[in-house]
């Protein structure tokens, strides 16, 4: 059912974990099972310097987390926005049926770009969080 690639990702999934006092986290719930994703981002000169995530999921959504946080890191920040969880489904070869499984990760992923644009634009709201 899973191509190689999708199988490696889901194996030996990339940059699992958290980042203690990241620049940006953002999370997310797939509408359509329930499964959610916790992602923590550092960013240096505008770009995504370290991605971690943690997914409480199914293996397509496991391999679209590693795979995306493989490809985005080292990615400049405004380019983020723009990259949809359909070309990450479809760069790492997820049978059509699971492409929803890739929709959370980027989701998550835009909220922690979102949330360190917030903060950086905002320094007193940042220090309210902290
Ligand atoms: Fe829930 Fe795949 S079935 S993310």
């Amino acid at each position: 059912m899973y191509s190689d690639k999708v199988m490696d990702h889901f194996s030996n999934p990339r940059n699992v974990g958290v980042i203690e006092d990241p620049d940006g986290y953002g999370e997310a719930e797939s509408t359509s099972c329930g499964d959610t994703i916790e992602v923590y981002i550092r960013v240096e000169d505008e770009r995504l310097a370290e991605i971690k995530y943690r997914t409480f999921g199914c293996a397509a959504a496991i391999a679209s987390s590693s795979f995306a946080s493989e490809l985005l890191t080292g990615a400049p920040l405004q380019k983020v926005p723009a990259i949809t969880d359909a070309e990450i489904a479809d760069q790492l070869g997820l049978p059509e049926f699971k492409y929803h499984c890739s929709v959370m990760v980027m989701q998550a992923l835009h909220a922690a770009v979102q949330y360190y644009q917030a903060k950086s634009q905002t320094p007193a709201a940042a220090d309210a969080t902290t």
